[in-house]
């Protein structure tokens, strides 16, 4: 496993880089990201290129063992070429430039900035592609821009042109006879700014995605070109973040990594889990935990400071959803620049801050783990997916019919109660394969594609048991509304036995009565409530809605579609849930989909989490307590008494005794 920091030698004087690379040592730090941002210290004149500090830096780094990412300083153009270049500047959406020195501020669609760019690369590539001291290059950092000039119009409309082959097709698709949007002619056809035709609304963002594809792929050409094999390319993403669609984006990519700030207040481990369980399903495939907050940032309403000892927790719970590196950002905050308040390891007085020692802690825990095996052989093995999909989002998002409706939030509605129930789960892109899972669930997809169709008709005919939560399936590839009710797939209609008569987006609470498994409870749909109609003689209803507004009143909030041979089925959800009756209902999905829980105690706050060596019943359980007080676990009769805590070499014993923030891992055999 890797442990590290981003560091920036190119803001201190070389002599002070020795004091840096001892303290990352002796916080057992391994890796260091470095150069994302220096491109004027890297070119500080067009043309004219200085590498010798970077090659000084690396081989300090090296020499003390330590491996290093390369970024690629394509955020942060210099000023030369800005001022040389306007073109290359962003246009935002009132027409205005984006300012120099913020960061960001290219359009990642111009030619001349490509061009640039790969110039940068190129030498950054012939300096250090033959490098073995390099493991591997980030390009870029967090891309976000969306550009709104002239030319990028023109760009869009010759990317329609190419997609829709005619505009008789794109008209057609778009229902543009709708308020006389009809086109006649390519140049007419507008980027769109706050709500508009959700063809147009749609394609604009899997323009934003090529846009960025695009833009990556000039540098993972130029890298690839050069570049030892054995060095890997990443860029380094943001979580929920929805400017593109990052399973097309990553698509180039070796590895996934991402960055993750907690910002104001604290972590949530119900809640955060997910977002790591979704950049694992970018590539599935473990990922890096490019950059996280050691202490506090600078950015955020509040910048509270972690508690002391909740980064551990957050790092082991990174790990365990599949993290194989985790580094912080910053290692140490320039004097000046917009970022000198964020929390760091280094203070401004060159010396350890208090936040150094958990760092430290961190680092001693990874040596041990290191020590005893390969963690990268090892990731999360789970039977449920969760299907996201960003053209869903997107498409829901511009028309929430109620503005509480978060098509995030509806995610989160299943995982939290999965991750409070020791459950694990994969979030998996929503046209993804689903050979692996019993049970998938597809909460508010939208958009749903032919592709999606016949997997997830496949998948029931295989046995699985697969959820179509609320708004699933009422759109086409083209944001149109399928022309027969939710869930508008005909394959899908036959399987769910069961359509969608009518959404309701709600101002107060729907009570639902459910009769899931034999008992009786009492709960209530928020924000949007859906009138199920059963269209099969098998459907079984197991959820009404109770009187509310005449006509909801007595109808089916959640049914099952007919059982196949192999045991498949299709269950309807058109209730938005409250906390309690969705844990039931979870549970009972767990339950007919014979999904066992990575640990069969609940302890408030405790996770438990499992990654599976590849090819092996050897697995890793960490057992991590999130809350401020002790906790103890009783594995009696879980776990034999002889296991190891690897972080602490001491047998578990029969209750293993956790202090609070503190972490356990097990590698136990379920073989046995
Ligand atoms: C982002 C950036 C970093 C830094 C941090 C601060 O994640 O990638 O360069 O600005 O935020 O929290």
């Amino acid at each position: 496993m890797y442990y590290g920091a981003a560091w920036y030698p190119e803001h201190w004087p070389a002599a002070r880089w020795d004091e840096d690379i001892r303290l990352m040592r002796s916080a057992g730090m391994n890796v260091c990201r470095i150069a994302e941002f220096a491109w004027s210290t890297m070119e500080p004149t067009e043309g004219y290129y200085t590498f010798d500090w970077l090659e000084c830096a690396i081989d300090k780094l090296h020499s003390n063992g330590i491996a290093v990412v390369l970024g690629t300083p394509t955020a942060a153009p210099p000023a030369w070429l800005t001022h040389h270049h306007p073109d290359t500047i962003a246009t935002e959406q009132d027409g205005r430039l984006a300012q120099h020195g913020n960061r960001c501020h290219y359009n990642p669609g111009s030619i001349t900035y490509q061009k640039y760019a790969r110039r940068i690369v190129e030498q950054m590539v012939k300096r250090f592609g033959h490098d073995p001291r390099i493991i591997g290059w980030q390009i870029d950092n967090e891309y976000n821009r969306v550009d709104y000039s002239e030319d990028t119009g023109r760009r869009f409309q010759a990317y329609l042109k190419d997609v829709y082959g005619s505009l008789d097709a794109l008209n057609s698709h778009w229902s543009t006879a709708y308020w006389s949007q009809s086109y006649s002619d390519w140049r007419e056809i507008p980027i769109p700014i706050g709500p508009h035709n959700p063809g147009l609304m749609l394609a604009f963002r899997h323009f934003a995605t090529r846009v960025w594809a695009d833009f990556q792929r000039v540098q993972v050409d130029s890298i690839r070109a050069g570049a030892l094999s054995s060095h890997w390319i990443t860029h380094n993403f943001m979580g929920w973040f929805d400017g593109f669609d990052h399973y097309v984006v990553s698509k180039d990519l070796d590895l996934v990594s991402w960055d993750w700030y907690v910002g104001s207040g604290h972590h949530d481990y119900l809640s955060t889990g997910v977002v790591h369980d979704l950049t694992r399903g970018l590539k599935r495939q473990n990922f890096w935990l490019m950059e996280t907050q050691p202490g506090c940032v600078n950015w955020s309403q509040n910048n509270n400071m972690l508690n002391k000892g909740e980064a551990r927790c957050m790092a082991w719970h990174a790990v365990a959803h599949g993290a194989d590196a985790l580094l912080y950002w910053q290692w140490r905050s320039a004097y000046g620049g917009q970022e000198q308040l964020h929390g760091s390891l280094i203070g401004a007085d060159g010396a350890p801050r208090p936040f150094y020692s958990e760092a430290a802690q961190i680092g001693s825990d990874i040596a041990a783990l290191n020590s005893s095996l390969d963690l990268s052989k090892s990731t999360p093995v789970n039977d449920v997916a969760i299907l996201h999909s960003y053209d869903s989002r997107w498409s829901i998002n511009a028309q929430r019919h109620n503005k509480s409706f978060d098509p995030v939030a509806v995610l989160n509605q299943y995982a939290r109660p999965f991750a409070a129930q020791n459950i694990g789960i994969d979030v998996v892109s929503a046209e993804a394969a689903l050979e692996t899972y019993k049970l998938v669930i597809a909460p508010a997809i939208a958009v749903l594609t032919e592709t999606s169709e016949a997997e997830m008709a496949a998948f029931v005919e295989r046995g699985g048991t697969l959820v179509l939560g609320v708004r699933t399936g009422q759109k086409d590839a083209y944001n149109a509304l399928l022309p027969a009710l939710q869930p508008g797939r005909p394959l899908l209609r036959k399987l769910a036995g069961a359509e969608v008569a009518e959404y309701y987006a709600l101002d107060d609470s729907a009570p639902v009565s459910l009769n899931l498994a034999g008992t009786t409870s009492e709960g209530e749909s928020k924000i949007w409530a859906e009138l199920l109609r059963p269209l099969d003689d098998a459907t079984k209803v197991v959820a009404t809605y109770g009187e509310f507004n005449g006509w909801l009143d007595g109808g089916a909030a959640i049914t099952v579609g007919p059982t196949n041979a192999n045991g498949g089925k299709v269950i309807v959800v058109g209730a938005l849930l409250d906390d309690d009756a969705q844990g039931e209902l979870t549970e009972w999905l767990a339950q007919i989909a014979s999904i066992e829980p990575v640990w069969p105690d609940h302890i408030e706050g405790v996770e438990f989490s499992r990654r599976r060596f590849k090819d092996s019943d050897e697995e890793l359980l960490f057992i991590i307590n999130h809350t401020r007080s002790a906790q103890d676990v009783n594995t009696a009769g879980s776990l034999d008494p002889a296991t190891v805590n690897i972080l602490t070499q001491q047998p578990v014993q029969g209750t293993l005794h956790l202090e609070a923030y503190d972490v356990a891992v097990l590698k136990i055999n379920i073989g046995v």
